[in-house]
């Protein structure tokens, strides 16, 4: 029965391509091609259908709906899903969507004058809600030597959850948890002394946190409802509550996975304890599939709330002085417990909330929301904030300074108005970069002169993520460290600028690709000792080993080419990608 479902749905030229044997013979140069003798055969592809319990098809572009002549054309459903495209959710609930749109190669939005095909977007689908499942998909992509690819959510900013002409495992709808009140991580003799949660690979951040919040507990994670546990914890993730407990993967106390061999593991601090090192910043699609994460959790702290905004009028010569003197005080917010997010912007209209009518008035400068977890009330604001006001007020000649504060009982009151609200469904690059003290600190003219040429002639300014703090520069990740970028230990804030462009248009894009550059470099210059944030990073990164790991990454290399000699995990820019190279829509040999 399900075998012959899967036949029906597999479209005719698929069915008909390759029919070739076992093909576990050749040495490839690429990747098995829809299009070439190498692909696996309709019965093949059948048997692998019923190992998974009847959970693999071919998946349509979420856009085709829009486009006439598509199967799935439907102009009621197209109007829904051009509304919704702006939302991470929407792309978060298909099997293959991504948020940002030039990780499909922009081959079916969701505009009928736009091209639709299913090229950019993987051939097949594994919906996964087992271990089994994913072991399957696994064993068969390293069997018929096909792309394998991962996604959980598509939020990804470098597009690494999303591979052309792959087999791809969905781990969307692997959900569970189980709650702790001490963790004994497998194989160890004792107990570590805290509680815990184990949320399997397709828990994102808001069932975490409500779940979580229902125990009177919380713990590091991200901004976004949607965002994924997979991808945020192996590229490390950061948090609002990182200053005081560290970064995600330094609160990791066990994972599940499954090899690129197609083989069941556990990780931690006594088995598998490379595994386990590499997976805590290590990169997401690279190690194996993780199926299953165990993370510390705390009592969820109170949360004071300072929005706090220094406003000069549009074309104010002190401007870049004003984001200057932002900039470098960072540092004494963080090591006085105000974590939070710096917006520099050269427009923005005054924030009607700020407690002025005239809301429609643009204005330059700066605002931050701060949050001080776990201090009983919004006072100590005012010790950390009043001298700064005082000299910024001798300072800036025009300056109007607004601010106010709200306090939150517990972390779940504040997210649930302050999370990440951004919108998505376009074409863009994101550039980051790591800023330690020193650096924001130390040559005031340096900072000046990078603010000039990266943010003043931008409209969408940069955001400074001021998240680094005790809780990241001590922390004590399980089994002694982990695999993040070894300059985290020093960081104060994550600074982060992008570029859109429209779709489908080639020189927009390299105007892009040319801005994130130059604005980049303009921040490396300033920043020699750190790096970038893999997870929210550029995805054409110059020498991106080094800037998302630096030295870590000689271990990296070694631990990805022990459990993966054939590369049956591969992205970009991701550890150990070296040896293949994208060349149109295959993957082939250097
Ligand atoms: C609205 C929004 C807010 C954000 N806020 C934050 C923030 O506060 N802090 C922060 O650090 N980051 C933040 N991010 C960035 C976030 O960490 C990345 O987008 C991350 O890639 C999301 O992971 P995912 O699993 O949801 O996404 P996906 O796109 O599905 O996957 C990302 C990568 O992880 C891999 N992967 C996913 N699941 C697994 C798994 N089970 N096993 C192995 N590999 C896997 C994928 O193959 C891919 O390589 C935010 C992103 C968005 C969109
Ligand atoms: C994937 O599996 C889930 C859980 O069984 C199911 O609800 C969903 O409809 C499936 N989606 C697709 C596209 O097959
Ligand atoms: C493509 O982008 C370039 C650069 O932004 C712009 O000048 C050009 O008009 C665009 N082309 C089309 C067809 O929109
Ligand atoms: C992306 O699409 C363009 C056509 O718009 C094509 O030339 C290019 O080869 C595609 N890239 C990949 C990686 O498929």
């Amino acid at each position: 029965m399900r075998v012959l479902t899967l036949l029906q749905v597999l479209p005719l030229s698929l069915a008909l391509a390759g029919n070739s044997g076992p093909s576990g013979h050749h040495g490839p140069s690429c990747k098995a091609s829809p299009d070439g003798d190498d692909w696996p055969s309709p019965s093949q592809w059948a048997a692998l259908s019923k190992s998974v319990d009847g959970r693999l098809f071919v998946p349509t572009p979420p856009g085709a709906v829009c486009h006439p002549g598509e199967r799935s054309y439907d102009p009621e459903r197209c109007v829904v899903v051009q509304s919704e495209w702006i939302a991470w959710g929407f792309h978060e609930q298909d099997a293959v969507s991504t948020a940002i749109n030039n990780f499909n190669n922009d081959t079916c939005l969701p505009e009928p004058d736009y091209p639709c095909s299913p090229g950019g977007y993987p051939r097949l689908v594994v919906n996964a809600t087992q271990v089994e499942h994913v072991k399957r998909a696994v064993e068969f992509a390293k069997k018929h030597s096909l792309r394998l690819n991962i996604k959980a959510t598509g939020h990804d900013f470098l597009g690494r959850s999303n591979a052309p002409n792959s087999l791809s495992i969905w781990t969307h709808h692997m959900k569970g948890m189980e709650f702790h009140d001490s963790f004994k991580p497998k194989g160890c003799r004792t107990s570590i002394d805290t509680t815990a949660i184990s949320a399997e690979a397709g828990s994102q951040m808001y069932e975490l946190y409500t779940a979580l919040d229902a125990r009177g507990q919380t713990l590091v994670g991200g901004g976004g409802k949607t965002v994924g546990i997979g991808g945020y914890v192996t590229g490390g993730g950061h948090s609002i509550l990182s200053g005081k407990h560290g970064l995600a993967a330094d609160n990791v106390l066990e994972v599940e996975m499954v090899t690129p061999e197609g083989k069941f593991l556990i990780a931690n601090e006594c088995q598998n304890e490379d595994l386990f090192w590499a997976v805590r910043g290590g990169g997401g699609s690279t190690f194996g599939v993780l199926t299953s994460i165990t993370m510390h959790t705390f009592p969820t702290p109170t949360m004071p709330n300072l929005i706090f905004a220094a406003i000069l009028p549009l074309g104010d010569p002190q401007l870049v002085d004003l984001w200057a003197y932002g900039l470098s005080h960072l540092p004494h917010l963080v090591s006085s417990g105000v974590y939070g997010y710096m917006y520099l912007l050269p427009a923005f209209p005054l924030p009607g909330s700020v407690g002025d009518e005239t809301t429609d008035t643009v204005v330059s400068g700066f605002y931050f929301t701060g949050l001080m977890p776990g201090q009983p009330d919004v006072s100590t604001f005012d010790t950390v904030m009043a001298p700064l006001m005082a000299e910024m007020n001798t300072k800036f000649e025009s300056l109007t300074l607004a601010s106010y504060t709200v306090m939150y009982d517990n972390f779940l009151d504040w997210y649930n108005l302050n999370h990440d609200q951004s919108t998505t469904g376009e074409d863009m690059y994101l550039g980051s970069r790591l800023f330690d003290e020193k650096s924001l600190t130390a040559d005031e003219d340096a900072l000046r002169e990078m603010l000039e040429k990266v943010v003043a002639p931008y409209p969408s300014g940069s955001l400074a993520h001021f998240i680094g703090g005790e809780g990241v520069w001590n922390a004590e990740p399980r089994g002694g460290s982990n695999a993040v970028l070894p300059a985290w230990r020093n960081i104060v804030s994550h600074q982060t600028v992008n570029a859109k462009f429209p779709p489908l248009n080639v020189t927009a894009e390299q105007e892009a690709r040319r801005i994130i550059e130059t604005r980049v470099s303009y921040l490396r210059e300033l920043t020699p000792d750190t790096g970038s944030y893999v997870n929210e990073a550029y995805v054409y990164e110059p020498d991106f080993q080094h800037a998302f790991w630096g030295n870590n990454y000689d271990r990296l290399l070694a631990i990805k080419r022990r459990i993966d000699p054939l590369d049956v995990l591969w992205c970009h820019p991701c550890v150990g990608n070296e040896r293949w190279e994208e060349v149109g829509g295959k993957l082939c040999k250097v």
